[in-house]
């Protein structure tokens, strides 16, 4: 047993050394026929838990974690013909029902959401979620209110005067662009020490953006609100409980659609650079 708790089940293994190839940061080595923790090496583990998740045998246990504590990927993937449904048929859902997402299905989708890769495995994401929709319907007055009064008083700078006509659709019509009317918003943010903040919030929204879909829930990328908390009223970020020190990723709307889409979209093939090289 060594600082990183890396532990292995002689009776279980099988000196294959899969878990000392696979380790990105070459902290392990085979003993005679056994994986260790190469000392000098120890404090350079990212804790990706790659020996733990490779092993064929489940004989490692690694940061208090054992083969236990995961699920079996045998036979449990989507198959790929579903699977291109599901991102073939994501859309941007902008109509809502005025409910809010079971608390159970809402923190299923954040904890798998927080499956997502981040850079050097940093894991700094932060969810800061609007899980019901008062505390929402209370962001949406104070923030449609901010944006009336920087209208009134000619303060929205020019690059963003567009928002105008967002701040006359609700005080006129009711109608809001900014949040399509959702119960719930998810902002993710990352230290800005972190190796890659905005990349790492935006994958996890992908992940989040996607399962949500196959929950029955509907998204929109939110760039809008976005823009509003980053442009025009950062204060408000704070007020929500997002760190100063922290890279703004992004916002996304979400709650049940109140709109089903029936087929996927015909797109035009991918723009593919396919590379010959030769010096
Ligand atoms: C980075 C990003 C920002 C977006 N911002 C908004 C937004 O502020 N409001 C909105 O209604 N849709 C927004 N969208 C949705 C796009 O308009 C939408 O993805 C695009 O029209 C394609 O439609 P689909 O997502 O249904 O396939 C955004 C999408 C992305 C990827």
């Amino acid at each position: 047993m060594e600082s990183l708790d890396f532990s292995v089940n002689e009776e279980r293994c099988i000196s294959c050394a899969a878990c000392v190839l696979d380790c990105p940061l070459l902290v392990l080595t085979m003993e005679e026929a056994t994986p260790a923790v190469i000392a000098d090496r120890a404090s350079m583990c990212i804790t990706c838990l790659h020996c733990l998740t490779v092993c064929p045998t489940g004989a490692i246990s690694i940061g208090g974690f054992t083969p236990e504590d995961c699920l079996e990927l045998e036979n449990m993937l989507p198959e790929p013909n579903k699977m291109e449904t599901l991102i073939r048929g994501r859309r941007s859902v902008r109509t809502y029902e005025d409910e809010d997402v079971e608390p159970a299905i809402m923190e299923r989708l954040l904890q798998v959401a927080w499956q997502a890769p981040t850079g050097v495995n940093a894991r700094g994401v932060l969810f800061t979620v609007v899980d019901n929709k008062e505390t929402m319907g209370k962001l949406r007055t104070a923030v449609m209110k901010r944006l009336a009064e920087l209208v009134r008083t000619d303060n929205l700078p020019e690059p963003v005067s567009f928002f105008a006509g967002f701040s006359k659709l609700w005080e006129e019509k009711g109608i809001d662009t900014l949040f399509r009317g959702a119960p719930h918003i998810i902002i993710t943010s990352a230290p800005k020490a972190c190796p890659c903040p905005e990349q790492d919030c935006l994958i996890a929204l992908s992940y989040f953006e996607l399962f949500a879909r196959d929950l029955g829930l509907g998204t929109v990328w939110d760039g809008l609100a976005t823009m509003a908390f980053a442009e025009l009223m950062p204060e408000l970020l704070e007020k929500l409980g997002v760190p100063a020190d922290h890279s703004l990723g992004y916002v996304m709307a979400f709650g049940k659609p109140a709109v089903e889409y029936h087929r996927t979209v015909p797109l035009r093939p991918a723009n593919i650079n396919r590379v010959s090289f030769a010096e």
